[in-house]
C-alpha cells in the first residue's frame, strides 16, 4: 500500500512519464529484438520494395500537397487519429525511439521518409502517404493512380494496415473489413 501511495504522489507531481507509467506493451516493443517495423517494406516484400526505391520514382510529398486536389480528404483526415499519431509517442517520451517510429510517422525507414522530429517534422504522424506510400508518381499521373498502395492495389493497402495493426497493437477495430472500407470516405468511420 505504501508503495502505491508513493506512486500516486509521484503521479500527482507529474513524474509519471516516461519513467514510471510505461505500459507493458510499450516496454515490450522498446525491447523487441526485431528490427524496427517498416510498413511499406513489409507490405510489398523485400524485393518489390527494393525495386520501387531503386526506380527513383517515389518521393514523399506530404499531405499538404495532397490537399491541392483532395481538399475534402485533407480536411476530413485532420480529425482522424492517424494524423495525430506522433503525439502518442511524444507523450510517452519516445519521439526518437527507433522501435516506435515506423507506425507513428510517415515513411520511417523508407528513403526520403521520416527520420527525426527535428529534421523531418513535416512527415510526423501517419499521413496520406503513411498508408498509400510515397505520392510523387501519383502527383505526376493523377487519375492514373501511381501509388504503391492505392485503390488499384487493395491487397497491398490491407497489408499496410495490418503491419501497423499487428498482434501487439490490436485495439483499434474489431471488424477489419468495415474499418478498411470506411477509409474510402473522406471522414473515416463514416459508413462506406
Ligand atoms: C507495429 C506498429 C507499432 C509500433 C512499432 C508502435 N506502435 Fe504505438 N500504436 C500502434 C497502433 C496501431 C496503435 C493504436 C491501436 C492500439 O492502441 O492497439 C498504437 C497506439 C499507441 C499508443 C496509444 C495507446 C496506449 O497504449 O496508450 C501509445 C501511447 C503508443 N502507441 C506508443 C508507442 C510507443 C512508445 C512505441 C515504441 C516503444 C510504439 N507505440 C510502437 C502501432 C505501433
Ligand atoms: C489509414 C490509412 C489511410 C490514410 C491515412 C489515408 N488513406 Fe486514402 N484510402 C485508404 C483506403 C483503405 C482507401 C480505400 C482503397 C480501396 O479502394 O480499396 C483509400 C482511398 C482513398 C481515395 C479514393 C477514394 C474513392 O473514391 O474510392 C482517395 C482519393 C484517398 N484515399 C486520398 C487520401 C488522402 C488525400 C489522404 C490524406 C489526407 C488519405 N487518403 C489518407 C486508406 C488511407
Ligand atoms: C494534381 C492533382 C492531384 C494531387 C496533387 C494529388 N492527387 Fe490524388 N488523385 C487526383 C485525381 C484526378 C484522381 C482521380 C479522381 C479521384 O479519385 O478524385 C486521384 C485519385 C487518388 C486516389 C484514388 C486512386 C488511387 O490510385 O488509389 C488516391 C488514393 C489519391 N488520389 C491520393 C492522393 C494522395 C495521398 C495525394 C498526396 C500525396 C494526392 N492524391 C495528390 C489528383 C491529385
Ligand atoms: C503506419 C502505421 C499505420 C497504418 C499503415 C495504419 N494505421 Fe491505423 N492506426 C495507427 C496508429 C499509430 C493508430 C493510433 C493513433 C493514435 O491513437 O494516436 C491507429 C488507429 C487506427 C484506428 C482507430 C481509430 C479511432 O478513431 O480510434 C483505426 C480504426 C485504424 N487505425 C484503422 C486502420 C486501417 C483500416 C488501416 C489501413 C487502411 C490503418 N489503420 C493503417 C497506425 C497505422
Amino acid at each position: 500500500m505504501r508503495a502505491l501511495s508513493w506512486y500516486l504522489l509521484l503521479l500527482l507531481l507529474g513524474f509519471e512519464q516516461p519513467v514510471f507509467a510505461q505500459n507493458a506493451r510499450i516496454e515490450a516493443q522498446r525491447l523487441s529484438p526485431n528490427p524496427p517495423v517498416i510498413p511499406l517494406k513489409s507490405a510489398l516484400g523485400e524485393q518489390a520494395f527494393a525495386e520501387a526505391m531503386a526506380s527513383g520514382k517515389y518521393a514523399f510529398a506530404t499531405s499538404f500537397k495532397c490537399r491541392l486536389c483532395h481538399r475534402d480528404f485533407f480536411v476530413g483526415r485532420k480529425q482522424d487519429v492517424h494524423d495525430h499519431a506522433f503525439a502518442k509517442v511524444l507523450q510517452a517520451g519516445h519521439s526518437e525511439t527507433e522501435q516506435c517510429l515506423g507506425c507513428h510517422t510517415t515513411g520511417y525507414g523508407v528513403p526520403g521518409g521520416f527520420t527525426s522530429p527535428i529534421f523531418t517534422p513535416q512527415l510526423a504522424n501517419v499521413q496520406c502517404e503513411g498508408c498509400h506510400g510515397p505520392g510523387s508518381e501519383h502527383i505526376r499521373r493523377n487519375a492514373e493512380g501511381g501509388f504503391l498502395a492505392g485503390s488499384d492495389r487493395p491487397g497491398i493497402l490491407k497489408k499496410m494496415c495490418l503491419v501497423c495493426h499487428d498482434a501487439r497493437w490490436n485495439r483499434a477495430f474489431d471488424d477489419f473489413e468495415a474499418a478498411y472500407n470506411s477509409y474510402k470516405a473522406a471522414r473515416p468511420g463514416d459508413k462506406p
